[in-house]
């Protein structure tokens, strides 16, 4: 016996929804975080937001104030933005961090020093400096290396700073610039302290050093 077709629509419909569940599930929010006026908003956007628009941001992600120490985690899961306005408040908010896929606007007009940043596992960078020149935005394909397995979990960012095998340094100072996004990468460095000695901040900061790193510049 066939049952009657209104039973056929509910099971439609509830097939419906799950479908829809397991795609919205699927489709990661990214996190926007950005300063002003000396407060840190974090926020959870489901849809790309225009740059620099904080109004828009606050309205259209699900945004917090969080405070300084909260923010300084140590790694990121996803896509992450940062809209910032100085040095300072960038090294806080990203130095020593692992994070795969970054994206960086500055939405000032001020002028950046030369500062270096360390970031583990960059793949991906895109950078934006519209507030200072009409520029497009860039984009660097950093690695593709395999240090996350092949469904894009990031399998490292649960691990730490210590055992991070991709490391980039990113000089500020080429939001200043006007010309294009620069890399180069040097493959089997054993040592960091040894072989950068002028990144003094490695004596500091403790690393095995029988183990073998890529170093990526971005300048
Ligand atoms: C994703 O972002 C939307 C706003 O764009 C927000 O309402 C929702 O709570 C976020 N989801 C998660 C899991 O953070
Ligand atoms: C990142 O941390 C190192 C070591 O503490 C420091 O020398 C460097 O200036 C910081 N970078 C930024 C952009 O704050
Ligand atoms: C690296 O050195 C540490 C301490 O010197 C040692 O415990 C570890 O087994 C070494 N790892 C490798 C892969 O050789």
């Amino acid at each position: 016996m066939a049952p009657p077709p209104g039973h056929c629509l509910l099971l439609l419909c509830a097939l419906g929804t799950f479908a829809l569940n397991r795609f919205a599930r699927g489709q990661k929010n990214s996190t926007l975080i950005f300063t002003r006026e000396n407060t840190i908003r974090s926020c959870s956007c489901s849809a790309d937001v225009r740059d620099c628009d904080y109004s828009l941001a606050n309205l259209m992600c699900s945004c917090k104030t969080v405070l300084p120490f909260a923010v300084e985690q140590t790694s990121y899961n996803g896509r992450l933005t940062i809209w910032f306005t100085d040095t300072s408040a960038l090294g806080r908010l990203l130095n020593f961090t692992l994070v795969q896929d970054l994206k960086l606007s500055l939405c000032s007009t001020n002028t950046l020093p030369t500062e270096y940043l360390a970031i583990c596992g960059l793949k991906r960078l895109r950078i934006n400096t519209e507030a200072k020149h009409p520029f497009p935005e860039q984009s660097l394909l950093v690695h593709s290396g395999a240090d996350g397995d092949s469904k894009g979990k990031p399998r490292l960012l649960h691990k730490g700073w210590q055992t991070c095998m991709y490391i980039s340094f990113l000089d500020t100072a080429l939001f200043n610039r006007d010309s294009s996004l620069r890399s180069y990468s040097i493959e089997n460095v054993a040592s960091i302290a040894h072989n950068f000695p002028d990144f003094s901040y490695f004596k500091t900061f403790p690393m095995p050093s029988n183990k073998s790193y890529v170093v990526t510049f971005i300048y």
